[in-house]
C-alpha cells in the first residue's frame, strides 16, 4: 500500500506530524480511488489533534500558502496541483435541523465510523513505525471488494445525519457500479423526507455526477425507486407509466428517456447535451392525447417541453443562463432533424433547421439519433442511413448558403436611408420577407438579390426609393 502514497506531499505530511507530536492519515476517495485503480484528484488528511495547525506546519515547509475554515476545524493547500485538505479527528454529530456538524475532538476511529460509506472510511497511517498501513475498522476493503455501499453505522443514523449521503449513495453506485446494501436502500426510502434540509446546489452538484457517469439510467432509476426522483424532479416521475386504451398503449416514456440518457452518454461528454436529453420529451405528459382513430399522440410536446425549462432550472437552482438557452432550445428543436428524415430531405427545410439550430446543429443531431430506441432494427436502420443524408446536406447546404450564423444582407438601417423611414414595423416586415425568401431558397444568400427582393417589396408597400447616401 506504500504504492499508493507516491506524491511525496505524504512523506512531508508525515514528518511535519511526527514533529506536531500528532497522528495524522490519509482518507476517504483517495484511499477508495487508490484501491480501485482510479485517478483521484484531492487528497483528505484526517489528524488526531489540529487540522489546522497541521495544515499550517506543512504550508510552511513546502512553501504554499494556506486556506484555513475555522468554523469547519479544516484547512487547504495545494501542492504540486493537488488539492490537499486537512481536518482533525472528529467525533460529531449533526443537528437533526441543518447540517451544521456539532463537533467534538475524536479517534481515528470515531472518525471513521461518522463517515458516509465504509469503503469512503478506509484510511492508510502515515505514521514512520507502520507508514502506508490500512486501518480498516468497518469492512471497507471487503465491500470494495464485493462493490458494495454500506453505511459504518445504522443507515438511518448516517442518512439521518447528512441526508446528502442517500445521493450520494446513488451517486457512488452509479460512478463506481456499486450496489447500495439493501438495509441501507431501505434507509433510504425511509428517509427521502429529510432532503427537505438540504441545499438545492449540493443535490444539482450530485444529480450533475450521475448524468456525468458512463450509464446515467442507473442512479435516475435508483432515484425512481427509492422515491428521492418524486422530490427532485416531479416531472421526470411523471413520464413514467403505460396507459392502454381501447388495446392500445403507448410506450413508458421515463424507461425511454433513460435509454436516450444512456445513448447521448456513450457518445458525448457535454453536461448539458446530457440534461437536454433527460429533459428531451418532458412535455408529454401535459400533451398526451388519445384518440380512438389515430392512437395516442404527444402533439407538441417539443415546444411545451421547451417552455417548462426555465422553471425546471429555477426549481433547480441551476445557471438560468446561455446553458439554460441550450438545453431549451435543444428540447424545442428535438424532432426537427427526425421529421426531416421522415419526409422529404429538401434543401430549404435543411436551411432552416441550420437556421435555428445555428452552432448547435451537430448536438442536435446527436440527440435526434440517441432519441432513436425502436426495437424495429429495419426501422432504425433506415432511419439512420437517411441520417447520414441529412448529415451531408447540412453540410452541402451551408456551404452554399451560409445560414448556420445567420446575418441578414438587409439590415434596418438601409431600409430607413433607402425609402427615408423612422424606425417602425415596416423595417421588420421587410427584413422578415427577405429573410424568408433566402430560407425559401427563392433567392440566394447575398446582398445583390437581397437588395432588388427588397426593392420589390418596398414597392408593393407604396414606399419612394431614396438615393442611398453611403453604401450599407
Ligand atoms: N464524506 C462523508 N459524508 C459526506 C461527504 C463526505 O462522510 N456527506 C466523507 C467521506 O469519507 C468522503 C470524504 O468525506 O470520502 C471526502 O468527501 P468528498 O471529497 O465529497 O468525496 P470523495 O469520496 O472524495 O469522492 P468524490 O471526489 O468523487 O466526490
Amino acid at each position: 500500500m506504500k504504492d499508493f502514497l507516491k506524491n511525496e506531499v505524504f512523506g512531508i505530511v508525515s514528518k511535519a506530524a511526527e514533529e506536531e507530536g500528532v497522528r495524522a492519515f490519509v482518507i476517504g476517495g483517495f484511499v477508495r480511488d487508490a484501491f480501485l485503480g482510479r485517478p483521484s484528484k484531492d487528497i483528505d488528511i484526517v489528524v488526531e489533534g489540529s487540522g489546522i495547525a497541521l495544515a499550517k506546519l506543512v504550508g510552511k515547509i513546502v512553501g504554499s500558502k494556506v486556506a484555513v475554515y475555522s468554523n469547519f476545524g479544516t484547512a487547504m493547500l495545494h501542492y504540486k496541483g493537488v488539492e490537499v485538505e486537512f481536518v482533525g479527528a472528529r467525533k460529531e454529530s449533526y443537528d437533526r435541523n441543518s447540517r451544521k456538524p456539532v463537533v467534538e475532538d475524536g479517534t481515528l476511529e470515531e472518525d471513521q465510523q461518522r463517515r458516509d460509506f465504509t469503503v469512503n472510511a478506509l484510511a492508510l497511517s502515515l505514521q514512520r513505525e507502520d507508514y502506508g498501513s490500512l486501518v480498516d475498522p468497518f469492512g471497507g476493503i471487503r465491500d470494495l471488494h464485493n462493490g458494495l455501499l454500506r453505511t459504518p453505522l445504522d443507515p438511518d443514523t448516517t442518512y439521518s445525519d447528512d441526508p446528502l449521503r442517500m445521493i450520494r449513495a446513488i451517486r457512488f453506485a452509479t460512478q463506481l457500479s456499486f450496489t447500495i446494501v439493501p438495509e441501507s436502500f431501505e434507509a433510504i426510502k425511509r428517509n427521502k423526507e429529510r432532503l427537505d434540509i438540504l441545499s438545492l446546489e449540493r443535490i444539482n452538484e450530485e444529480l450533475n455526477k450521475i448524468l456525468l457517469s458512463p450509464k446515467p439510467s442507473v442512479g435516475f432509476l435508483l432515484l425512481e425507486e427509492s422515491g428521492l426522483l418524486e422530490k427532485i424532479l416531479p416531472q421526470l416521475c411523471n413520464l413514467r407509466g403505460v396507459e392502454t386504451m381501447d388495446g392500445k398503449g403507448h410506450k413508458d416514456n421515463f424507461a425511454h428517456t433513460l435509454q436516450v440518457v444512456d445513448n447521448i452518454a456513450s457518445t458525448t461528454d457535454n453536461l448539458w447535451l446530457r440534461w437536454a436529453a433527460l429533459l428531451h420529451d418532458i412535455g408529454k405528459p401535459l400533451t398526451k392525447h388519445y384518440d380512438p382513430e389515430i392512437g395516442w399522440s404527444f402533439h407538441n410536446h417539443d415546444f411545451v417541453g421547451g417552455k417548462m425549462i426555465p422553471g425546471i432550472f429555477r426549481q433547480l437552482k441551476m445557471p438560468l443562463n446561455e446553458k439554460m438557452k441550450y438545453v431549451q432550445k435543444l428540447v424545442q428543436l428535438h424532432l426537427r432533424p427526425i421529421a426531416l428524415v421522415q419526409d422529404e430531405v429538401t434543401d430549404s427545410a435543411v436551411r432552416r433547421l441550420l437556421f435555428d439550430a445555428g452552432d448547435d446543429i451537430n448536438d442536435l443531431m446527436l440527440l435526434c439519433e440517441a432519441d432513436i430506441t425502436s426495437k424495429n432494427e429495419n426501422k432504425v436502420r433506415r432511419i439512420k442511413s437517411n441520417f447520414q443524408l441529412v448529415r451531408k446536406k447540412l453540410v452541402e447546404v451551408e456551404e452554399k448558403d451560409r445560414v448556420r450564423n445567420f446575418k441578414n444582407p438587409i439590415t434596418g438601417e438601409l431600409i430607413m436611408q433607402r425609402y427615408a423611414l423612422p424606425p417602425c414595423s415596416t423595417i421588420g416586415i421587410i427584413k422578415e420577407y427577405v429573410k424568408e425568401a433566402i430560407l425559401d431558397g427563392i433567392i440566394e444568400n447575398n446582398y445583390e438579390q437581397a437588395f432588388q427582393l427588397m426593392e420589390k417589396k418596398a414597392l408593393e408597400l407604396g414606399l419612394t426609393p431614396q438615393p442611398l447616401q453611403k453604401s450599407l
